[in-house]
């Protein structure tokens, strides 16, 4: 009777938790167990279609593009399409004031005309395998987790290098459930990318930050690069004689349109997910790292925003800064908030009782299982103060631009108080912190940074732990009494570091006397005090603490896959390849409004604002929708879709991942998830999780009707149904 109550409870509190029909980001070599599912929901295809390793199949078209983002191959020569967030950097090497590429837009007019960017790879799946008895051979279960690691480490290494021998791939084994199990992934990596088109940024970022994680959205966020390899069709450095590359597969793209039930797949690289942690686990994200950054954020932003409001040069200055804060941030909020409205901590909770309950029924699980959740408890307690003191310093100290730039001397200085100091090395690093110095300088503002500075130390000053605050801090705060505007005056008019032009005439003449002297710098001080901090007192304890919690999440994953035997868990994302798959659908983000699961350029007429930055509308994009000069590309009701949301379980790394309907035909671009969803990084909610597509029509209209560039859609194979 115990034992049914029990499975019953388990049942109950466990199984609900995971596996609802669309959350999870799959393997290729989970395809078997999935697509029967998958096949229910609307999928046409086998597994051998979308991963095989003797035939050509849909992951030969994908690409892991950069080291962030996902690609997709759209032709038999070598096109590719991703977000223009994820080409973004590349386009912006590209540009000068003469050839802006980012503000106007950029279209190679012939292969000529297509543009290298150097340091830019894709990196091609070639197979994945599981290796996990290879990774374990002479692991005894018996050994100290130290040990463990060591072993499994220099197994790793082994098969990594004999994986690839002679073959020209590359080789990576990655641990898989926090290590239970080990798949080796094998890629293929090309080197010659080039830019071959880009829409402007008031259509490829339209909404810009304003929109960012948010739905509706009217983001034309795409950009087109080709990939190029040597005669022999095999990844070379660039050349001029490299040619298009020739893919095992490309895909064919629709222009059918979607509607809100249809079957939808993504194919990409997500990059994190964190869906199995114990509810302690959740807290410390939710509660408390991600409101603390959030307020340090917070500060920053509005001093930034108010600078960038007031001057034009320092809006321009600013605009990526404030992006990248304002990207996390934003996130943090929306993860904070759905884990709340979604109860994630009462789940998790119940979920940790009846995985208790179902442990302690058997003595053999009680040794393994029993204490399980105490010394997570007692392991997230022991860190805590750790973690916080460490979001002081990189939110709070390495929020201070002038104190992360002096920060970043610290090799020089230490160069220049050796015993021997080489001349060349000096000579060396002077030329590369040069370099470092001026694009500093070119997109930097003193006055804002010093509103910064005083806004953040104060607030250090007033929450840090005392036990963690550097030495030199707590000097300086004896000193200063509270007042800190006087202290950052002081500290500004004295750094060398806020004075260019005697920082680039020491730079010019590196003796080292002068670089010396650097090290006794304000700036200088305070920043290595802080990350003195960070390296010798808190990075170590995180690090320990976070080794103990993997191998407890080792342990926990075990043995909910042990009380669950006929469920698939899905492991967490980790950058390798991965299928998700759902349905083209809306959601209603509060009571009384509902979502359409798509928008139309009506919405970028509507959105215009000729004074907001983020809803400038490019003239001729206007003149297009207003005349509905849409082509084939319009809806059958004559309007022209830009995006749509689906229910795909997605995350940061599946931007630029194609989106696939029910026949493998690429239908949209995904680009970025709805604020109300962030927090399915931690948990999933059907309800409420969307990822947000780019209509793949709408990309071939700009590049059709708006960019005029007929050579590429030729290029791609179009398909009416
Ligand atoms: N939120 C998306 C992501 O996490 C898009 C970021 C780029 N877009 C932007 N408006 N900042 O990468
Ligand atoms: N914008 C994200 C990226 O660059 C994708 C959105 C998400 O995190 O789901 O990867």
């Amino acid at each position: 009777m115990k034992k049914i109550v029990i499975t019953f409870l388990v049942i109950l509190t466990v199984t609900p938790l995971f596996g609802k029909a669309e959350e999870g980001m799959w393997p290729a070599l989970f395809l078997g167990r999935k697509i029967a599912e998958m096949q229910k929901l609307g999928v046409k295809l086998g597994a051998e279609d979308i991963y095989s390793i003797t035939n050509s199949s849909l992951k030969d078209a994908v690409v892991q593009f950069g080291s962030g983002c996902t690609g997709v191959l759209v032709s038999e020569t070598g096109l590719l399409l991703t977000n223009h967030h994820c080409g973004f950097a590349y386009i912006q090497k590209q540009s000068s004031l003469e050839h802006d590429y980012l503000t106007h837009g950029f279209w190679a007019r012939s292969v000529e005309e297509e543009l290298p960017n150097p340091g830019l790879t894709v990196a091609f799946l070639v197979r994945m395998e599981d290796v996990t008895a290879r990774v374990m051979e002479g692991v005894s279960p018996a050994v100290s987790e130290q040990d463990r690691n060591a072993g499994i480490k220099k197994n790793i290494e082994q098969i990594e290098k004999e994986a690839v021998k002679g073959t020209g791939f590359e080789a990576k084994v990655k641990p898989f459930y926090y290590g239970n199990q080990y798949f080796l992934y094998i890629s293929e990596v090309f080197k010659d990318i080039r830019l071959v088109g880009a829409p402007p940024s008031d259509i490829g970022s339209f909404g810009g930050d304003t929109d960012n994680w948010a739905w509706p959205r009217h983001t034309g966020d795409f950009s087109v690069f080709r990939i190029y390899a040597s005669k022999e069709n095999k990844p070379a450095e660039y050349s001029k004689d490299n040619v298009p590359y020739k893919p095992k597969k490309y895909l064919s793209v629709s222009l059918k349109g979607v509607e809100k039930g249809d079957f939808t797949m993504v194919l990409g690289f997500p990059g994190t997910t964190r869906e199995y942690l114990t509810s302690y686990g959740i807290d410390l994200i939710a509660y408390k790292e991600n409101p603390l950054k959030v307020s340090f954020r917070q500060k920053r932003l509005d001093i930034i925003e108010a600078a960038m409001s007031a001057d034009a040069q320092t809006r321009i200055q600013y605009a990526s800064k404030r992006a990248r804060i304002a990207n996390g941030w934003k996130k943090m909020i929306g993860e904070s908030r759905g884990i709340t409205r979604l109860a994630a901590m009462e789940n998790k909770h119940d979920q940790e009782k009846g995985f208790n309950a179902w442990a302690i029924a058997d003595p053999e699980r009680e040794k393994k299982y029993g204490l399980l959740f105490q010394t997570a408890q007692n392991i997230y307690q022991r860190m805590y103060p750790f973690d916080l003191a460490g979001i002081y310093i990189t939110e709070g100290f390495q929020g201070i631009e002038l104190l992360t730039f002096a920060g970043s001397f610290k090799d020089i200085i230490k160069q220049s108080s050796q015993k021997n100091v080489n001349q060349s090395d000096l000579i060396k690093l002077s030329e590369k912190l040069k370099a470092a110095s001026h694009t500093f300088f070119k997109d930097y503002q003193q006055n804002t940074d010093k509103q910064v500075a005083y806004a953040l130390l104060e607030k250090i000053s007033k929450d840090m732990d005392p036990s963690f605050k550097p030495d030199y801090f707590i000097q300086v705060e004896k000193k200063v009494k509270g007042n800190w505007e006087e202290f950052v005056n002081g500290l500004f008019s004295a750094s060398i570091f806020a004075d260019s032009s005697r920082l680039f005439k020491i730079l010019s003449e590196p003796g080292a006397k002068t670089i010396k002297k650097l090290g006794n710098d304000p700036a200088y001080l305070l920043a290595a005090s802080a990350s003195g901090i960070m390296d010798k007192k808190v990075s170590p304890l995180i690090l320990e603490c976070n080794r103990k919690i993997d191998s407890l999440q080792r342990i926990y994953t075990e043995g909910l896959m042990a009380c669950q035997k006929d469920k698939t868990f899905y492991p967490d994302a980790n950058s390798t390849f991965r299928i998700a798959y759902g349905k083209v659908d809306d959601y209603s983000p509060a009571d009384g409004i509902n979502y359409s699961y798509f928008t139309t350029t009506k919405g970028i007429l509507q959105k215009e604002n000729p004074d907001i930055y983020d809803y400038i509308v490019e003239p001729r994009l206007k003149t297009l929708i207003t005349s509905k000069d849409f082509g084939q590309y319009a809806d059958k009701d004559g309007t022209m879709h830009v995006a749509f949301t689906a229910s795909n379980h997605t995350t940061g790394g599946n931007s630029g991942s194609p989106v696939l309907d029910g026949n493998g035909r690429l239908i949209g671009l995904n680009f970025d998830r709805n604020w109300e969803g962030t927090m399915s990084d931690l948990q999933y909610d059907p309800d409420q999780c969307r990822n947000i597509v780019l209509d793949i029509r709408y990309c071939l209209f700009i590049i059709d009707r708006f960019a005029g560039d007929q050579r590429l859609i030729d290029e791609m194979k179009l398909v009416k149904e």
